[in-house]
C-alpha cells in the first residue's frame, strides 16, 4: 500500500503529569505546555532531525530520534515500510524533568506519521502502541486525549476514564536544574509493597480523582500523600521533599513529584482574581531548592483539555 509522500503534517502535544501522588502508573495529567513536531517525507534515504528549544543539544538527531522510532513501530503495526523522515521539532516541555516529554516524543511521532497511512490507526491503536513503548500509560493517555486520564490494565488490555477536572485549576512545577532518567527512578522503587501501603495508596488514588474532578481543594492535602513511589524517590533528588512541604504551607492544596522527577508539582483551585497563592507558593518551592543547594525554574500552567493535535 502507498503512502501519501507528498504532505507534511505538523502536531501539537501537551506536557503531563503523572501519579499526582499516589495515582502511580494510573493517574496523569495533560497540561498547557506543548511541543510542536512537523514531519514530511525526507528526499534522500536519510533521516533529517531538526530540533529546537528544550533538549536540543541531547536529543539524537537521526532515526534515534524517539519520535522517528515511535513513527517507526506505528508504520511496523500498520504492515507498512516507513520512509525516511524530514522532523523538526520545537520543544518547550523539560526534558528528563517529569513532565512527559519523552510520551510527548512517542505520541506526537504516532500520530504525525499516522497521517501518512491510508488506513490511519485508531487513537486507541496509538495509545496501545505509545504505552507499551514508554512502558507505562500514564503520560501518554493524558498526552493523546488532554485532561486528567485514569489508566487501567485490564488482562492485557488497557483502560482509559478521562474524568473532567473542576475550573479554576492551577498548578505550577519547579524545574531543578539535574535532569533524571525514568528507568533509574524506576529502578529504586521495591517490587512487593505492604498491603497496608496498598491501601493507603488505594483510598487516596480515588479521593484525588473525586477532589480534582469535584475541587474540593482541602481533600487535596492527604489526598496527595503516596507510599508506593515517592518515599523512594525523593534521596534521588535533594530539596524535593523539602518543596512539597513547603509547597502545601504556603497555600497549595496538594503537591506531588510530577511523574517520576526530579520535578515538583503544586496545585490548588484559584479563588477570585485577588488569589495571592502563585507568587507565595513559586517561593516557596524556589527557596526549598535553593536549601538543597539546587537551582529551579518555575513553570506556571493549567490543564491542558484536548491531547495531541493535528495543526496541519
Ligand atoms: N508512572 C511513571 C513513574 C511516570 O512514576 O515511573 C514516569 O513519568
Amino acid at each position: 500500500m502507498a503512502i501519501n509522500r507528498e504532505i507534511k503534517v505538523k502536531v501539537k502535544v501537551p506536557a503531563s503529569s503523572a501519579n499526582l501522588g499516589p495515582g502511580f502508573d494510573a493517574i496523569g495529567l495533560a497540561l498547557q505546555i506543548y511541543n510542536e513536531l512537523t514531519l514530511s517525507v525526507a528526499a534522500g534515504p536519510i533521516s533529517e532531525v531538526q530540533i529546537e528549544g528544550e533538549g536540543a543539544a541531547l536529543l539524537p538527531r537521526d532515526e534515534n530520534h524517539l519520535s522517528l522510532r515511535a513513527a517507526g513501530v506505528l508504520f511496523k503495526a500498520a504492515g507498512i515500510k516507513p520512509p525516511s523522515w524530514k522532523l523538526r521539532q520545537l520543544n518547550r516541555i523539560p526534558a528528563g524533568s517529569g513532565l512527559g516529554s519523552s510520551s510527548a516524543a512517542i505520541v506526537g511521532g504516532m500520530i504525525a506519521a499516522n497521517a501518512f497511512l491510508p488506513n490511519p490507526l485508531s487513537r486507541e491503536q496509538i495509545l496501545e502502541l505509545a504505552a507499551q513503548m514508554e512502558g507505562h500509560p500514564d503520560n501518554v493517555a493524558p498526552a493523546i486525549y488532554g485532561g486528567m486520564v485514569i489508566s487501567c490494565c485490564d488482562r492485557g488490555k488497557l483502560r482509559t476514564f478521562k474524568v473532567p477536572t473542576a475550573p479554576g485549576l492551577r498548578l505550577l512545577v519547579a524545574v531543578p536544574e539535574i535532569t533524571l532518567a525514568t528507568q533509574a527512578a524506576r529502578r529504586v522503587l521495591p517490587e512487593q509493597v505492604p498491603l497496608s501501603d496498598a491501601v493507603f495508596n488505594a483510598g487516596r488514588a480515588a479521593a484525588l480523582a473525586a477532589a480534582l474532578s469535584t475541587g474540593k481543594e482541602d481533600v487535596l492535602s492527604w489526598a496527595t500523600e503516596d507510599r508506593l513511589h515517592q518515599p523512594y524517590r525523593c534521596c534521588l533528588s535533594p530539596g524535593s521533599e523539602a518543596a512539597m512541604a513547603a509547597a502545601r504551607r504556603a497555600g497549595a492544596g496538594g503537591a506531588a513529584i510530577s511523574g517520576a522527577g526530579p520535578s515538583i508539582i503544586a496545585f490548588w483551585f484559584e479563588r477570585g482574581d485577588k488569589d495571592p497563592r502563585e507568587n507565595l507558593i513559586s517561593a516557596a518551592l524556589r527557596n526549598a531548592f535553593a536549601g538543597a543547594g539546587i537551582r529551579c525554574r518555575i513553570i506556571s500552567t493549567v490543564p491542558d483539555y484536548w491531547g495531541a493535535s493535528l495543526l496541519s
